[in-house]
């Protein structure tokens, strides 16, 4: 089978296609034939080796899997003995994360894993354009800020892939939500249902005071230090990106709940029951229509390397998606 494959760090020109030796079906496992897949900054990360830190985690001197990508959509080609979840033919979609390989023609996935029937109405490419969009939404708000009716939060980096989850599910759970981007994504932002769009071009929220029980900082741009006065008294900062800050005062917020507080979360590094359990939250809001995916372009496998260098401009808008076997349709927003 083909994978994109990436041996050395460096840019986007180190992902190249190679043939590779097919995955091994064991007990319980469902072999999947990958429609799509998405490119992310956590892939920019493990193909790059910047920042250096991530080197700890993605291997010290060569990417330790050469294989990258974590989310995928397509179809059971082969079933493992004792497997009993899913038939051949079954149309499905899922995460291999926190370890990657769906930068392929083929995964292996354990039926008991992150994996579940793609939700009705949805195309390939909005399948999996959902994925790491919304498990990484979902448990910052709903478990990171316990965002609750009523409440205000601003999203910062509202027009990205996790940003634009972000103001969706909130608007969901019933909060006042502010939406902050760049000029050209203002309207698809509040198409989103934003009830207030900041163009960070013109306006810094930050100046705003005593203003929002919640800060989620999506893209990790401003710091705590910068957004602390317009929270309110009791208000929460929480970014996706570690910094030694956030990180120390991550840890005081467990012990002390009150007063303006700061946190992070790592959402692929949950375990597989919760992840599967918001697979099921996922499905369920996309079948009703509360949520949908916002793609920014999706291009073909064998021009992966494109991807990579849209999601490295940090400004890809929703999320960028590879068609490894065929056209999985979608409206592309990006420019
Ligand atoms: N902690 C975790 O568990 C976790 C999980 C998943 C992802 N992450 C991290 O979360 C971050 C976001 O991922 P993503 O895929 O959502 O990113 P993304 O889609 O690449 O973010 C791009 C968006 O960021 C916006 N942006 C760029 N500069 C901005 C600024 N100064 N102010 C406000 N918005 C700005 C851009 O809008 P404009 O073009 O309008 O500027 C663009 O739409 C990444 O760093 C990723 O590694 C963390």
């Amino acid at each position: 089978m083909r994978a994109a494959v990436v041996e050395r760090y460096g840019g986007p020109e180190m992902v190249r296609l190679r043939e590779v030796d097919e995955p091994v079906v064991g007990d319980g496992d469902v072999l999947v034939r990958v429609e799509a897949t998405t490119v992310g900054p956590t892939d920019g990360t493990n193909r790059s080796g910047r920042p250096a830190f991530g080197r700890l985690y993605f291997g010290l001197a060569r990417p330790k899997h050469p294989v990258l990508g974590y989310d995928f959509v397509g179809v059971v080609e082969r079933v493992g003995p004792g497997a009993r979840r899913f038939a051949l033919g079954d149309r499905v979609y899922g995460t291999l994360a926190p370890t990657p390989g769906a930068h392929a023609e083929l995964v292996r996935v354990a039926e008991d894993g992150v994996i579940a029937p793609i939700p009705a109405g949805l195309d390939a490419a909005g399948a999996v354009s959902l994925l790491d969009a919304f498990f990484t939404a979902i448990p910052f708000l709903r478990d990171g800020a316990r965002l609750r009716a009523g409440q205000t939060v601003l999203v910062n980096g509202a027009s990205g892939s996790v940003g634009s989850a972000a103001v969706q599910y909130a608007k969901h759970l019933g909060a006042t939500v502010v939406g902050v981007c760049s000029t050209g994504n203002v309207e698809l932002v509040g198409s989103l249902g934003a009830d207030q769009v900041i163009d960070y071009t013109r306006d810094d929220f930050a100046a705003a005071s005593d203003r929002y029980d919640v800060i989620f900082d999506a893209v990790g741009k401003r710091s705590f230090r910068e957004c602390r006065s317009a929270l309110t008294p009791d208000g929460i900062y929480l970014s996706t990106v570690p910094t030694l800050p956030v990180l120390l005062r991550s840890r005081r917020a467990r012990s002390a709940d009150t007063g303006r507080r700061a946190g992070i979360l790592f959402t692929g590094l949950r375990s597989i029951a919760d992840k599967t359990s918001d697979l099921a939250v996922i499905g369920e809001l996309a079948t009703t229509g509360a949520i949908r995916p916002v793609i920014d372009r999706i291009v073909p496998f064998d021009a992966i390397a494109e991807a990579h260098r849209r999601v490295d401009s940090g400004h890809k808008v929703g999320n960028v998606v590879v068609a490894v076997s065929e056209a999985p349709r979608g409206t592309e927003v990006g420019s």
